[in-house]
């Protein structure tokens, strides 16, 4: 294979055209609704539910305590950085794929195949680690209406394993024991039927839960706030596991932040991409960041920091200072939250596979645009039936982990790309620029690195053996199909 054909490129003039074709999809969405977007995609699981283990801590890594708030700091600048070298490249590549897009215009066909191969953790396996959160939370809100679902119907297959009583009460197939989540399986396929309809409706419905959640998170902090007792903020309780504590946590709590990126895969969508991409991501951000420190602030403030480790903190939290009331109307937030963080990553890793099979690198079929809903019904499809049939099996810790690798790996080549396209191409409209170039995108790598190093063994080994398996594809598969290769379309 002969290097220049690895590190063919497309130029940013081909991203663009390609971006027109295959039938357009319908551009409906203003700022409003793109921050809406970015919010919708931003406040789900991590904050309703990993944050308790990030500051607890649990079997596998050890927790912030109150320093959460550092953490999220750490977390949030971050998400900040990647935030704005991504606005550079959504500004100048308005259309779908995200990353992926970007690195096919900078670095190369490989190392596109290997960050579309990569989103793919972010989009589709962090979903898995949403839709189980939904249905923890599902579950405790039936719970708290006095409904019972059978504990077989809603546990992963490690839970399942340590747990032979629930294992001996469940029905069997013959020698083999029926358990998994429905909860998570149930809600996924849902929203794969919604977004098969129609993004504008989707987004719609979007904008409804994006308002649910600001609103129950105000409860939270209102009924909360009462109950804070400042002493729990200074030590021992701050920082019990000091640094370590406070990175691991960080490392954690990064999956709360995922999402910014994701306005950038509805580009196509936008009325004026060019302008309200960057704005729709750099504000989801900020207005998240605000809400999340007070979260923080507050839950560390009523419970004990040894208490949370829980798969609702937040109802938990609540319920400790006895407003049970606000506890279960809290639950129905979360799951509100939660479905449209769902909505948001099915929508943004069917463009991205989409946008792969319009360059040939996965089969064309995965490139068609349905002819009334305009939307791409087939990946959507198939990422509903990956993510529904993990999520009623898989447990929801090594999932979000893996999520958080895979997306941090995917904002250091970014990073790297903002630096190489600024060589390459300087002097092409830049409708949004990232400052300090190329300090600037070196220091978002180095912070995105610091968490990836803050990750276990165990995620590092399950990353390395995805991107392996990716790299086998790229070569079996895409290299011979590839669009750019086979039309001799190589950039300059
Ligand atoms: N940031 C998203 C969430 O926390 C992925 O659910």
């Amino acid at each position: 294979m002969l290097k220049s054909q690895l590190f063919a490129r497309k130029t940013v003039d081909q991203c663009i055209a390609d971006g027109s074709v295959g039938g357009g999809l319908r551009r409906s969405l203003g700022p409003v609704q793109l921050t809406a977007l970015g919010i919708g995609a931003i406040i789900g699981a991590g904050i309703f539910a990993a944050i308790g283990t990030a500051i607890s801590g649990d079997s596998g890594h050890v927790g912030a305590g109150s320093a959460i708030v550092i953490s999220i700091l750490l977390a949030g600048v971050t998400s900040a950085f990647a935030a704005i070298t991504y606005s550079e490249f959504a500004a100048m590549i308005p259309i779908s794929g995200s990353a992926y897009t970007y690195a096919y215009a900078t670095l190369g066909e490989l190392l596109a195949w290997i960050i579309g191969w990569d989103l793919i953790l972010e989009y589709a396996v962090g979903n898995i680690a949403v839709a189980i959160g939904w249905a923890g939370y599902f579950d405790s809100l039936l719970r708290g209406l006095g409904l019972e679902m059978p504990r077989w119907l809603v546990t992963d297959l490690r839970t399942a394993l340590h747990n032979p009583d629930l294992v001996a009460a469940a029905p069997h197939l013959g020698p083999i024991p029926i358990v998994f989540n429905l909860p998570a399986l149930v809600i996924v396929g849902i929203i794969t039927v919604l977004l098969v309809i129609g993004t504008k409706e989707s987004a719609w419905v979007n904008t409804m839960m994006v308002v649910i959640k600001v609103a129950i998170i105000g409860l939270f902090l209102i009924v909360g706030l009462n109950y804070v007792k400042p002493e729990q903020w200074s030590t021992p309780a701050f920082a019990p596991n000091g640094i370590k504590g406070i990175s691991v946590g960080a490392a954690i709590i990064f999956f709360s932040y995922i999402g910014f990126d994701a306005v950038s895969t509805a580009s196509e969508e936008a009325r004026n991409p060019q302008r309200d991409i960057p704005r729709g991501i750099i504000w989801s951000l900020i207005i998240c960041t605000a809400l999340y420190i007070a979260i923080a602030l507050v839950l560390t403030g009523i419970i004990p920091w040894d208490q949370l480790n829980v798969p609702d903190p937040l109802a938990v939290a609540l319920q400790y200072i006895h407003a049970d009331w606000a506890a279960g109307i809290l639950a129905l937030g979360a799951v509100a939250a939660m479905t449209s963080v769902l909505l948001v990553f099915q929508l943004g890793q069917a463009r991205i596979f989409m946008s792969m099979a319009r360059d040939g690198l996965l089969p064309p079929w995965a490139a068609k645009v349905h002819p009334k809903y305009k939307t791409p019904h087939i990946t959507t499809i198939i990422t509903g039936i990956f993510v529904a049939v993990s999520a009623a099996f898989a447990p929801i810790g090594w999932v979000l982990e893996l999520t958080n690798i895979g997306t941090l790996f995917a904002f250091v080549i970014v990073a790297v790309g903002i630096i190489v396209l600024r060589r390459r191409d300087p002097d092409r409209p830049r409708p949004f620029r990232t400052p300090w170039v190329p300090v600037l995108p070196i220091v978002s790598a180095a912070f995105c690195f610091y968490l990836m190093y803050n990750l276990p063994l165990l995620t590092w080994l399950r990353f390395g053996l995805w991107m392996a398996i990716g790299i086998a594809i790229y070569f079996l598969y895409s290299v011979r199909h590839s669009r750019v290769r086979r039309e001799g379309e190589v950039g300059r």
